[in-house]
Formats: C-alpha cells, sequence, structure tokens
C-alpha cells in the first residue's frame, strides 16, 4: 500500500492539480501540508474547470477524503468561498474535508502588513500573492499566531484576538498604513467563521494515522516548488512554507516512515511568478510564445508567468533536496512546433562553471546560462496518449532531461485535460500505483 507525494520541482504552476487529480482515483485520502490561498492547482475535466486553492485537488473524485494539515495557513473567508463554489458545482464537500485544529489562520490585518511591507520603500520587493500568507506564517513562528483550535475556543480567543490587535495597531502607526481596520467587526465576523467551519475542523494527525493503520492509501499534495521553499528555494524571493519532501511530515504530522516514494511535477520549460532570480528566463517574442502556447498566466492572481527554458541545475537541485522516484513532465506540447528547444545543462559564473546552486540570490542573477541547443520535432505530442505515438524528437528531448538529472519519467502530460496523459508502465510510478 504505497502512500506518495506529488511535489512542485520548479518555482510553481508545474501541474501538480492535473496530475493528483488524475492519480486521486488510486488513493483514499488527499493531503496539503503547506501553504495557503497563494497555490492555485488547475484541473480540466472535461468542459468544466476547476481552480482548487486550499482544498485538495483530490475532492473533485467522489468519495475521497481530503485533509488540510496543520502546515497549512487558512483564510476562512477564502475556504468558504472555495466550499461553496465546490458546493455550487456539485462537487460533495460536506463529511470529506478534513482541517486541522492547529492550521493557522490568516486575519486582515495579516494582508495589510504584506501590503505595507512590500511597498516600503528600499526593501526587496517579492511579489508575493498579496494572501497574507507571510505575514501569518510570521506570527505563528513568533508564538503569536491563532489557529483554529483557538479560534474555536470562545474561552480565549478574544484575549488572543485583543493582544495581537494592540501589537498590530502598534505596527501599523510604525508602518505609517492609513488603512485602518475595526477589531471588534473582524472579531465578530471570525466567530461566525469558526461557527461554519467547526464542523470540518479535527486532530488531522490523528484522522491520518487511523487511516494509515487502517490500510488505507494517502496522496500528500505539494503546493509551490522547491524553489520557492523558505529553506531550499531562491532566498528571500521565496513562499513562507516547506514546498519540499520534509514539509509533508511536519506540515500533517506523518512520520516519513509513512511516505513510501516522492514525484517530481516538471513544466517541460519553466516558468515563475513573482521576483527574483529566473537563470534562464527568456525574452522576447521566444517568452510570448511560451505564455501564449501555456497559457500562462498566473490562476490565483492572473498576473503573466515569467518563461523560460528547462533548467538541469535546477532540477538536479530539486532532486538533491526531494529524491524524486519518477519525474512526471507536463505541457510538454507546448514545445509543439519549436525548431529548437535551448536547454540549461549548466552555470557560469564569473567564467567558471558552478557546482551546485549557489545560495545568494545575487550570484542566481548573474549566473551565465550554458545552453544545449536540442531539435524540436516535427509533429504534434499535443493530446498524444501513447508514449511510442510521440514524434522521435519529443522521446529524444525526454530521454536528454531523464539522462541529465537522472531519474527515470513516470508520465508525461500532453494536454490539461486527465486523459492527455501517457504513464511509463515500467517506471516506479506505474508501479506504485498499482
Ligand atoms: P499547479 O499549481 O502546479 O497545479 O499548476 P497550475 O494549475 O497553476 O498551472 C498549470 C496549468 O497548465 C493549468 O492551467 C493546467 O490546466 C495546465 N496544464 C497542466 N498540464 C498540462 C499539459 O500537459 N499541457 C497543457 N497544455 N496544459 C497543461
Ligand atoms: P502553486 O501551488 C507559483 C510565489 C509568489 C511570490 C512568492 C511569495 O499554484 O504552484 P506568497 O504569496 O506565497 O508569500 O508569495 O511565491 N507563489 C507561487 N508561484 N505558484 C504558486 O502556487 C505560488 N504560491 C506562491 O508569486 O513570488
Ligand atoms: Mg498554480
Amino acid at each position: 500500500m504505497a502512500n506518495v507525494v506529488i511535489l512542485g520541482t520548479q518555482w510553481g504552476d508545474e501541474g501538480k492539480g492535473k496530475i493528483v487529480d488524475l492519480i486521486a482515483d488510486r488513493f483514499d485520502v488527499v493531503a496539503r501540508a503547506q501553504g495557503g490561498h497563494n497555490a492555485g492547482h488547475t484541473v480540466r475535466i472535461g468542459d468544466k474547470k476547476f481552480i482548487l486553492k486550499l482544498i485538495p485537488s483530490g475532492i473533485l473524485r467522489p468519495g475521497k477524503k481530503v485533509v488540510i494539515g496543520n502546515g497549512v495557513v487558512i483564510d476562512p473567508a477564502a475556504l468558504l468561498l472555495e466550499i461553496e463554489t465546490l458546493e455550487e458545482a456539485g462537487v460533495e464537500v460536506a463529511g470529506n474535508v478534513f482541517i486541522s485544529n492547529r492550521a493557522h489562520v490568516i486575519f486582515p490585518y495579516h494582508r495589510m502588513m504584506e501590503k505595507a511591507t512590500e511597498q516600503t520603500p528600499g526593501k526587496v520587493r517579492i511579489g508575493t500573492t498579496s494572501r497574507g500568507i507571510g505575514p501569518s506564517y510570521e506570527d505563528k513562528v513568533g508564538r503569536r499566531g491563532i489557529r483554529l483550535a483557538d479560534m474555536l475556543n470562545g474561552d480565549t480567543f478574544r484575549e488572543q484576538f485583543q493582544a495581537n490587535a494592540v501589537e498590530k495597531n502598534l505596527l501599523a502607526k510604525a508602518l505609517q498604513i492609513e488603512e485602518t481596520w475595526d477589531f471588534d467587526a473582524i472579531y465578530d465576523e471570525y466567530l461566525g467563521f469558526a461557527e461554519r467551519l467547526r464542523p470540518y475542523v479535527c486532530d488531522t494527525a490523528v484522522y491520518l494515522q487511523d487511516a494509515l493503520r487502517g490500510g488505507k492509501r494517502v496522496l500528500f499534495e505539494g503546493a509551490q516548488g522547491t524553489m520557492l521553499d523558505i529553506d531550499h528555494g531562491t532566498y528571500p524571493f521565496v513562499t513562507s512554507s516547506n514546498a519540499t519532501a520534509g514539509g509533508v511530515c511536519t506540515g500533517l504530522g506523518v512520520s516519513p516512515v509513512h511516505v513510501d516514494a516522492v514525484f517530481g511535477i516538471v513544466k517541460a520549460y519553466v516558468t515563475r511568478v513573482g521576483g527574483g532570480p529566473f537563470q534562464t528566463e527568456a525574452e522576447g517574442d521566444a517568452a510570448q510564445r511560451l505564455r501564449d502556447q501555456g497559457g500562462e498566466y498566473g490562476s490565483v492572481t492572473g498576473r503573466p508567468r515569467r518563461c523560460g527554458w528547462f533548467d538541469v541545475p535546477l532540477l538536479r537541485y530539486s532532486n538533491t533536496i526531494n529524491s524524486f522516484a519518477s519525474l512526471i513532465v507536463t505541457k510538454l506540447d507546448v514545445l509543439d512546433g519549436l525548431e529548437t528547444i535551448p536547454v540549461c545543462t549548466a552555470y557560469r559564473y564569473k567564467g567558471e562553471v558552478l557546482k551546485g546552486m549557489p545560495a545568494l540570490s545575487d550570484v542566481l542573477e548573474a549566473v551565465e546560462p550554458v545552453y544545449d541547443e536540442r531539435p524540436g520535432w516535427q509533429g504534434a505530442t499535443a493530446g498524444v496518449t501513447d508514449y511510442d505515438a510521440l514524434p522521435e524528437g519529443a522521446k529524444d528531448y525526454l530521454r536528454f532531461l531523464s539522462d541529465q538529472v537522472d531519474v527515470e519519467i513516470g508520465a508525461i502530460s500532453t494536454g490539461p485535460e486527465r486523459d492527455e496523459t501517457i504513464l511509463m508502465p515500467d517506471s516506479t510510478l506505474a508501479k506504485l500505483l498499482k
């Protein structure tokens, strides 16, 4: 009975939602460990399109249970809206969603703080999703955060909230935030949210432990990507949680002994939203072509995604952190029609080829990618479901990537729909999905 992790290997938006939705039918529970409604996981099922933000994509498979772990930060208004939207679309949410009582809550002041700090002159702009994610994690680590369990506890919530209110008012003054907020109104609103969320809240670590002991299969759905990880990513241009394999254990209270394999979702090129280094970023027409063909606009903020070429050193590093059993390559079809496809195989810095991934963003900004111009292919991969039917050039491209990173390819996605996928029958992925 395999329990597996699906992770983003680059800067997010690799197609995790599509893959999780595709394979969720082989699992009993799908669990999220980190992030919040900064995530946007798009799933297309026929003419329906769902963008899941906080709720694991497994919810779209009838009868599957989904868990939002302690490592996730929750904006109750966003979560309730997502529940409503899913219910309106005919998805059964009640009884299928389990939310950790230890998950931290996002309040309106988190968003305001984020806006103010992002706009502070002289401060590095991260280009966040403006959802209050970072400030909420700051309060968590600062040991003043408010968790769902606290919000549901009428005796202490008011006190905690007031203590936060005093502090946030002082901060707002110092940051010269002109926007004011009505703490009593927010408190009352959140009491209302608490009652609406109460039926979903439990100790999800215990829920998962019982499920695992009972032989249920769990799929762990990552959000963001390895290069956005707070520890291993392109700091400070990262999100505020651990989007790598280790985050699964801390963010859900599940021991690593329960994780059988980690699979990395790899876009056939690279995108990034927000600021920060992007070693293989393309410019002009080349970037616009990838953006147009790949529909590369943020699913949460609508921002055009920065687009560029496949980056082998980045993926090697991602593999160092996560130890992927197989790679799942997505959006291969977006490269259809290109005459040649640049693949970055190394970084050069001050004339030297670098080993590993530099820790300094300034160095990453300055590296010179060494490109191998790979031939493109005649014919389309779009919608192909059989490996043998792929153009030879596309097979060469995939083999090249796999050899460079030294990880097998477990599946290839050739379109946004569930069935536009090729599963490699001899891969670890295929074996563990049986
Ligand atoms: P996630 O955040 O990793 O779940 O990825 P997003 O949903 O933010 O972005 C991936 C986008 O690509 C979505 O619009 C998907 O519908 C789409 N997509 C996923 N796989 C493929 C694929 O193989 N080909 C194409 N053309 N689109 C894909
Ligand atoms: P999914 O799960 C792409 C980026 C933001 C910004 C940085 C910090 O859909 O792959 P934050 O609001 O998290 O403090 O912003 O992280 N970011 C994402 N980029 N996909 C995501 O999620 C992202 N979640 C956060 O653009 O650069
Ligand atoms: Mg996304």
